[in-house]
């Protein structure tokens, strides 16, 4: 078996060592945390990302995600570079490819990035090359797609280059499980590919669970998330169902989770946002269709759980009714843009379409989000206004979306005419409407 060819050291005494270099394609939510747990554990860690803007923040050490505060630069010494050059690829001994896998316009998943950072990686790769696909994708992506692109190449997987699949699994802003506490499924196209994948991300990871091939460890983490999107749609079912029978979903799930076994609460929301729960089940439900399967519980819950953006707006229509005024021109403030409370991310928000369905409406829309300052909703530029007694006081309507640490920590419910709240963080009162 060949092994790198610039040091008579195999393989497992570079990582042992810490000799070994270590690269992460892209360096997004996903990509960037890894790098710098991998320098945290003593390694020297290329970045590559086509992004100038990404590459050239993580030489300046500057933040641009929320695990990510600039401190833990600090603690680096230096071992975190990065370059949009996929020439460094040739100097790395094991990299991860972290790029983006989003949904098409048809709803199927887009392995664009994917195929295009495996071709690039196989045109850079060296002998004993460990390249580990951490991406969520498709059933059977590492095996069928990106396997015969290293072959094309004219590398053997499993001699020349080692090839495995890692799931990625962060939970951007969850400060009680990390990287190293969340164990990591690994997987390898063969014995050996495993092997090396496993012994890699041990160096940073508590837990490493191997699985017996790569598309297993592939559709493990698509089950993930379909888990979560079908245990919401159902949260979100019994809200419209209770709404119908005039009681309180939220009281119905506090009862039901007081069972101290067989149930694990989910709650109802403004519909599925971020880009892995609302996505994710997709790709299985794309992949499984081939084979001439319908996935009914992945498409009744992704009915549901689109359809909760509408059932916000006529919550939105109702409270002002109450007032005797319509959609159309009543001010109304939103309260959180982000898909979840305390990130940036409004990839895939519930809150964007909630907004669009409101302006279509006519209504005068603003928004407040600390931590989204601006955005660009069809083609035009909306800002946040800030968190304050005045704007609260001046909207006919408030709509608690997305419940950041500072609307609950800076209350001013007592200003606002009418909250529509989404979240059950409000307290009671008469102006309020839960969903
Ligand atoms: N965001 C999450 O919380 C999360 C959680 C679990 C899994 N994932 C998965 O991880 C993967 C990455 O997601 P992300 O959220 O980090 O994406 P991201 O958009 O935050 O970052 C991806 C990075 O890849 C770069 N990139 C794109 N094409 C490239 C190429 N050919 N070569 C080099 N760099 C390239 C982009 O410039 C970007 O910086 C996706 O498959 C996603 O589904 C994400």
């Amino acid at each position: 078996m060949n092994e790198i060819v610039t040091s008579a050291m195999t393989f497992d005494d570079r990582i042992a060592t810490r000799e070994a270099r270590v690269g992460i394609v892209g360096l997004g939510y996903a990509g960037l945390p890894l790098a710098m747990a991998f320098a945290e554990a003593g390694f020297e860690v290329t970045g590559v990302d086509l992004s100038d803007e990404r590459v050239r923040a993580v030489q300046e050490h500057r933040s641009y995600l929320v695990d990510v505060p600039e401190e833990r630069y600090a603690g680096l010494d230096g071992r975190l570079t990065a370059t949009t050059d996929y020439a460094a690829v040739g100097e790395l001994d094991a990299l991860t490819i972290c790029v983006p896998t989003p949904l098409s316009k048809t709803r199927t998943p887009d392995i664009g990035y994917v195929v295009s950072a495996a071709e690039s990686v196989a045109a850079n790769t060296r002998p004993g090359q460990l390249v580990v696909l951490q991406s969520t994708t498709s059933p059977g992506t590492t095996e069928e797609i990106v396997k015969p692109i290293f072959e094309r190449a004219g590398a053997i997987v499993g001699q020349d280059v080692f090839l495995g699949y890692a799931p990625e699994r962060v939970d951007p802003g969850n400060r009680r499980y990390t990287i190293k506490s969340t164990p990591k499924l690994v997987a390898g196209v063969t014995g050996e590919c495993l092997r090396r994948t496993e012994l890699l991300y041990r160096q940073i990871v508590d837990e490493v669970v191997p699985v017996s091939s790569p598309i297993v460890a592939e559709t493990a983490k698509l089950h993930e998330n379909t888990f979560r999107a079908v245990n919401i749609a159902l949260a979100n079912e019994l809200a419209l169902m209770c709404d119908r029978l005039g009681i309180s979903p939220w009281e119905v799930i506090e009862a039901a989770a007081t069972k101290p076994f067989a149930f694990l609460p989910h709650y109802p929301g403004p519909g599925l946002g971020g880009d892995c729960i609302p996505v994710v089940p997709q790709f299985l439900a794309a992949r499984v269709r081939e084979y001439g399967y319908s996935p009914r519980l992945i498409d009744a819950a992704h009915e549901i759980n689109t359809s909760m953006p509408g059932y916000v707006v006529g919550k939105v229509a109702d409270a002002l009714n109450e007032d005797g005024k319509p959609v159309k021109g009543s001010r109304l403030l939103l309260l959180g843009m982000a898909y979840k409370a305390d990130v940036h991310d409004t990839r895939e928000s519930p809150s964007l379409e909630i907004m669009r369905l409101l302006l279509e409406r006519g209504g005068e829309v603003r928004y407040c989000d600390p931590w989204v300052p601006d955005l660009e909703l069809d083609g035009v530029r909306h800002r946040s206004v800030g968190w304050t007694r005045e704007e609260v006081d001046a909207a006919d309507c408030v709509v608690l979306l997305t419940s950041h640490r500072q609307f609950l920590d800076e209350p001013l419910w007592d200003a606002a005419a009418r909250i529509v709240d989404s979240r059950n963080v409000v307290p009671d009162g008469p102006s309020v409407h839960r969903i």
